[in-house]
């Protein structure tokens, strides 16, 4: 197949996994349910971990879907030729069905099938785990791989650091993957030259994950109940070495954006370093931005957790727009590109368009009100300690976050521009002294496995899904109450939810109240599965646009509530023992937000 546009590779892996028995499943959210672990989804996997673990999947064992994901770790290269924070991620799963074997195959023939992708076959090279105490050596991969015609010295054996797929350092499904790579025209960097690499030569589009443990707190790696796959083609990469693309910004995926940002800013892509490097960081931030806000969980930009992320992407986005010299306003001319690109597959930014564009102006508002001055207040800074010295103080780095709004990363990286650093501890240190609660709010969210799993937050979460109910019973005759966000720690639980107005005290009692009743009834906690129409026949609540398919688990808890979710949850109401609202909160414009606990 000749593929010239990111459509057809999204509709072609799909149709590929389809004629081999595959469900295709609609993507998740971008912002994970119930997980305290990560901020965002990063990988296609990542949403079906309950299933991974052994839970059944309504649409059965065979799965493919094109999953959004979103990988800020390496926000500060972005603006190079492959560096994106958003991107699609194409996968296939088997639950306890296929393995190795079917999984090696069956990405052989997508790659190289002159009916599919039609890549030559010696341009593609393979590595597989080296093996280690944990887990032997991968020959039974590389066998298959040279049952395809791979010649054995396109076949590499790397360790854990390279083949190894799972949360790092964390608990949870993971093991041994092969991953796949084009060889580019780069000539090798030596005769050790591998995938291991980063010279350039091989550059990676695939990886299957055999997924077979379950790694303990304790650093053990146990047999998982059932033997899965884990695939993940990145869209945007793919489609750069399909289409001969010099990066992924030379992509469908790109044009429309960049050119927008050419004609409002007047300047021409490639014409200079810094040009290019702008215009990137522009399309990119700009893209993972509205992805976050027109999710249909999406968040709004603030000080902690997922809406400081997207603080950051914004504000840097506007920095690196007004150096390209886009006048005020141009995040929503960018953002309605964006939209418009991506309404067939994510329809969810149409739907939230006009949230999304209110978002980013607002946000785009507050920072550019205070830019200049704070730009003004970094020369000060910088020009005062001419000659003397090149480190920024942490108090000054302070001063420029809390008065003028510069996030860390943006005065690190204009330092960075001029030649100075930053004193990132000193800025640490008083930004703690500020900020005590949130910071302990997220190392808590680091400390546990990739999706907890515990009883502590199945039961967290059945309390939530009573919560919503008499959240509904309480204030539905007022206004619609429906689910913003929904964050659980070992802790406790947070829900986030639309409605106009404070909740006043007596409503909160009788809300606590509603909860704890449903609670003393001991109701048997019920999973169904059922058709989207079957579920909303019967009044289960919960959010039937785009992210579901077409079988659904439904949680039944008594008369009380009724809840399309993937789960898991507790056995019966009476497992929570208690219900206490701590707090009630605003979470942004028309959102309020709870935290709760249960009894221990
Ligand atoms: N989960 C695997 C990855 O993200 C497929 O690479």
């Amino acid at each position: 197949m000749n593929i010239s546009h990111s459509s057809e590779l999204r509709s072609l892996f799909l149709k590929f996994f389809e004629s081999k028995g595959h469900a295709v499943i609609p993507g998740a959210s971008v912002i994970p349910e119930n997980d305290p672990t990560v901020l965002f989804t990063t990988a296609g996997m990542h949403p079906l971990v309950p299933y991974l673990l052994g839970a059944k999947h309504p649409m059965g064992t065979r799965l493919t879907d094109v999953q959004k994901c979103i990988r800020t770790g390496d926000i500060d290269e972005v603006g190079d030729a492959s560096h994106c924070t958003f991107f699609e991620m194409l996968g296939n799963w088997s639950l306890g069905d296929y393995f190795k074997k079917e999984a090696i195959s069956w990405s052989w023939e997508f790659l190289t099938s002159p009916e599919w992708l039609g890549i030559d076959k010696d341009r593609l090279a393979f590595s597989v785990f080296a093996g280690d105490d944990d887990c032997p050596r991968d020959e039974e991969a590389a066998g298959y791989w040279l049952e395809c015609g791979v010649k054995k010295e396109n076949i590499f054996y790397l360790p854990k650091k390279n083949n190894w797929w799972g949360p790092a350092g964390m608990t949870g499904p993971c093991g041994p993957d092969t991953e796949m790579f084009i060889i580019t025209d780069k000539e090798p960097c030596g005769p050790d030259c591998s995938p291991a690499c980063d010279c350039g030569r091989y550059l990676e589009i695939w990886n299957d994950v055999f997924m077979q443990y379950d790694k303990q707190a304790d650093g053990t790696f146990q047999p998982l109940k059932q033997k899965n796959v884990d695939t993940g083609m990145g869209l945007e990469r793919t489609i750069g070495v399909l289409t001969g693309a010099k990066s992924v910004y030379e992509t469908d995926l790109f044009s429309d954006i960049l050119a927008k940002i050419c004609e409002i800013s007047g300047k021409q892509y490639g014409e200079d370093e810094e040009t290019t490097r702008s215009m990137r960081i522009v399309a990119d931030h700009m893209r993972t931005a509205t992805i976050i806000i027109g999710d249909d969980r999406g968040v709004t930009p603030s000080n902690v957790d997922q809406g400081y992320v997207l603080r950051r992407l914004i504000r840097r986005s506007v920095r690196h727009g007004m150096q390209l010299g886009m006048p005020e306003g141009f995040t929503g001319e960018i953002a309605k590109v964006i939209i418009n690109q991506y309404k067939d597959v994510y329809p969810e930014l149409v739907r939230h368009e006009a949230f999304i564009l209110e978002q980013l102006g607002l946000e785009e508002q507050r920072f550019q009100r205070t830019l200049k001055q704070g730009m003004r207040e970094f020369e000060k800074v910088t020009d005062a300690m001419q000659g003397r010295s090149t480190v920024i103080s942490g108090r000054s780095a302070f001063k420029l976050y809390d008065t003028y709004g510069f996030p860390i990363e943006i005065t690190v990286e204009l330092a960075r521009e001029k030649g100075f650093t930053v004193d990132e501890e000193g800025f640490q240190e008083r930004f703690r002294e500020h900020q005590k609660l949130s910071q302990a709010g997220s190392e808590q969210r680091f400390k546990g496995g990739l999706a907890d799993n515990s009883e502590e937050t199945a039961k967290l979460h059945s309390a939530t899904h009573l919560l919503h109910a008499a959240l509904r019973k309480v204030l539905g005759h007022e206004a619609e109450v429906a689910q913003k966000g929904s964050n659980i720690t070992a802790e406790r639980l947070r829900f986030d939810f639309s409605f106009p107005r404070k909740v006043n005290p007596d409503e909160l009692k009788e809300v606590e109240r509603l909860v704890n009743e449903a609670i003393a009834a001991s109701a048997e906690i019920i999973c169904e599965e059922m058709t989207v129409e079957e579920a909303k026949e019967q009044g289960a609540i919960g959010l039937f646009e785009s992210k579901y398919g077409e079988r659904v688990k439904v949680y039944t808890m008594g008369e009380f509530s009724k809840e399309i979710c993937g789960g898991p949850h507790a056995a019966n109401t009476g497992d929570l023992k208690s219900f206490k609202i701590q707090k009630e909160e605003s979470s942004s414009a028309g959102v309020r937000r709870i935290k709760a606990v249960i009894g221990k």
